[in-house]
């Protein structure tokens, strides 16, 4: 080693090199390709790029590392460290100057393309490379010699700073900047967005880059408030969709459209005031002003996408279903009346097919099942149920009509989950006795802690439970039927007229499983399980790796009950898991890391759609599907870990119903 040079290492990475000594650990770093935040482009300002130094012999790499081998703080650091406190043993990398070998361990708070943590441990981990970004700059000020104007100069010094070239300007940036330059003493951040636009001036450093994601649903509207510098999520906050009052599903409302000329404009008026009004939630949780958002995105079902952007949904009521567009749909977020900054951009992530949405696009972004070589069905339930089976290979896409009654409605005692809605129910296969749990409430319904719990009816995961455990303790046959000659064993069997009811809770509101209600499940599930079969054929598999239960309700339901009643396909009971609200979580993805678009928009691109409603299997796979878990499929990886009650009418009764019963 020559007298003035020294050795670094950079960790996590182990990036290393030589250098002259003076140099700084942030010049060193860019040196090597090593990833440091440095918003204010080395001015003590930020503190974003702070490193620790690795103290001790590291035998391994020759280095006897000390923190006295970088020159003690200037000025300029401890002022940073006056100001805003650091860390013990924290040096701001734009300013420590190396004098001596050293290890430089980079936190993962200061990387710039940092993994943002995810709870899940099976699911993609994302990288943090926002579409929008801050740079601070020190643009030379006017002067009579040489004219020149505020924008050129800025762009002078863009290009000098950080490399950036070309940019074009938003007005309302451009109206902005003198104001913002002088008022910074010519320093100022720009907020620029996928390296193209400058769409934001602030004077002096601004360090408040947020971005919302939304999911549209067509019950809930769920928005996440993120800080786009850090990956983390500031504020989530949800409401359910005003454009309920025209219609309870997607259908109605479009319906409502069709009946009713003009009256898009107010579906449409009525969900941005939504996303409004939540955007002032979001920002108030998290202590911070509407004018930070500068980065929106969207997910939804074509026909609440439709909406939002304002476009007719209208060819999406009848077939041929078409979309007014399936591309990502990038806009500002002034024209969706957002009250966010006004160079804030949105994101609306594209559609797959008429009945498959950017919700499931997010889906798939968030679950990535392109990226895995085993084959996963990602199963997101709802009104339509969406289905996405596939690996790297090859991906399918379809949708299938399940209708309303997984979300509770059309159940004897049905209601959407909230508290006081049965959840959880198990059934002793002796006494046949039920005992069940509701939503708000810990205690099951046999313990003391339970006394006085309101029970006001059963939501779609108890309903799935409580007929899967009917099934399991023999008290509704494979065929669907409730077994009448039990009421000699239980008073909980209960005639009505012609069929059968289960007693689950005898406490007012009276809350029976009937006939009926098991009908209307059986009809949910067997459209679901036919469009996964359909997928299967498609693909020309018998098995999946895993499943994954998307959604809201997906969340909810037991994998084990699910699989019992015959939601899905047979599969190990390890390998079916839910996965959150994943099309959210697709939405924040994109909103984090820019790639992520491009990869999904690709991905959309080459998924196979599969249109269930002309399927001459449909129906087939539809009518075997009505047996519990199935009329002819055996289930045997779920009879390995499960004893069925003996088959005897391997659902003949309810095939024969499946087959009148069309499925419009
Ligand atoms: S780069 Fe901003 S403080 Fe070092």
């Amino acid at each position: 080693m020559s007298a003035e040079e020294v050795h670094v290492v950079f960790t996590p990475s182990g990036r290393r090199g030589r250098f002259r000594a003076g140099t700084s650990v942030l010049d060193a770093a860019r040196g090597l390709g090593v990833d440091i935040d440095a918003v204010c482009g080395g001015r003590a300002i930020c503190g974003r790029c702070q490193v620790e130094v690795s103290e001790g012999e590291h035998a391994k790499l020759g280095i006897d590392s000390r923190a006295d081998h970088l020159a003690p703080a200037g000025p300029g650091e401890l002022a940073y460290a006056r100001e805003h406190g650091m860390r013990e043993g924290r040096r701001l990398a734009c300013t420590a100057c190396l004098v001596g070998d050293v290890v430089v361990d980079v936190p993962p708070e200061s990387q710039v393309h940092r993994q943002v943590v995810r709870k899940e441990a099976e699911v993609r981990q994302i990288e943090l490379d926002p579409v929008v970004r801050l740079y601070y700059v020190e643009v030379r000020e006017p002067a009579l010699e040489r004219p020149s104007g505020d924008l050129r100069r800025l762009r002078e010094a863009l290009e000098r700073e950080w490399g950036l070239v070309g940019l074009e300007v938003d007005p309302e940036a451009l109206r902005a900047l003198p104001g913002a330059l002088r008022e910074g003493r010519w320093g100022v951040t720009v907020a620029v967005h996928d390296g193209t636009a400058i769409t934001a001036v602030w004077p002096g450093y601004h360090d408040q880059a947020l971005g919302i994601a939304f999911d549209v649903g067509s019950t809930t509207v769920a928005g996440h408030l993120c800080d786009l510098s850090s990956g983390e999520v500031l504020a989530s906050a949800g409401a359910m969709n005003p454009q309920i009052r025209f219609g309870e599903d997607l259908m109605s409302r479009v319906s409502y459209v069709m009946l009713n000329p003009g009256s898009q404009a107010e579906l449409t008026k009525v969900v941005r005031e939504c996303l409004r009004k939540l955007v002032g939630e979001l920002v108030a949780a998290a202590g911070a002003r509407r004018t930070d958002v500068l980065e929106v995105t969207v997910v939804g079902n074509p026909i609440m996408h439709h909406l939002l952007l304002g476009i007719d949904p209208t060819p999406l009521g009848v077939a041929p279903f078409a979309l007014a567009t399936d591309e990502a749909v990038r806009l500002r977020a002034r024209e969706l009346e957002l009250k966010v900054h006004p160079g804030a951009r949105v994101y609306a992530l594209p559609l797959i097919a008429g009945h498959v949405g950017a919700d499931t696009a997010g889906v798939i972004l968030a679950e990535g099942p392109h990226l895995s070589d085993e084959l996963t069905l990602l199963v997101d339930v709802g009104t339509n149920a969406e289905i996405v089976l596939g690996n790297r290979d090859r991906l399918l896409a379809a949708s299938s009509p399940t209708g309303p009654a997984f979300e509770g409605a059309q159940i004897s005692g049905g209601q959407r989950a909230a508290p006081g809605a049965i959840e959880r129910v198990r059934i002793d296969r002796e006494t046949l006795e039920p005992r069940f749990r509701v939503i708000g409430t810990e205690a099951w319904s046999d313990e003391p802690a339970f006394e006085g719990t309101l029970v006001t009816g059963i939501c779609g995961s108890g309903i799935i439970e409580a007929i899967a455990e009917m099934f399991l303790a023999g008290i509704v046959t494979p065929a669907g039927v409730i077994d009448g000659s039990l009421a000699s064993r239980t008073p909980r069997i209960v005639r009505q007229e012609r069929t059968f009811g289960y007693v689950l809770s005898g406490a007012q509101p009276r809350i029976v499983i009937t006939q009926h209600d098991v009908r209307a499940i059986q009809l949910a599930k067997g459209a679901l399980y036919a469009g996964c079969r359909l997928l299967m054929d498609r693909l020309g598999v018998e098995r999946v790796d895993r499943i994954r239960l998307a959604g809201a309700f997906g969340s909810h339901i037991d994998p084990f009950h699910a699989l019992v009643l015959g939601l899905v396909p047979d599969c190990d009971l390890d390998r079916v898991s839910a996965a959150g609200n994943a099309a959210g979580t697709g939405a924040r993805i994109a909103l984090l890391n820019r790639a992520a678009r491009t990869e999904i928009e690709e991905v959309v691109r080459r998924v196979e759609k599969v249109e269930t409603a002309v399927e001459p299997r449909f129906q087939e796979h539809f009518i075997g599907a009505m047996g519990i878990p199935h009329a002819t499929d055996p289930f045997e990886r779920l009879a390995a870990v499960v004893p069925f009650p003996r088959r005897t009418e391997a659902g003949a009764g309810a095939g024969r119903e499946g087959r009148r019963r069309s499925r419009a």
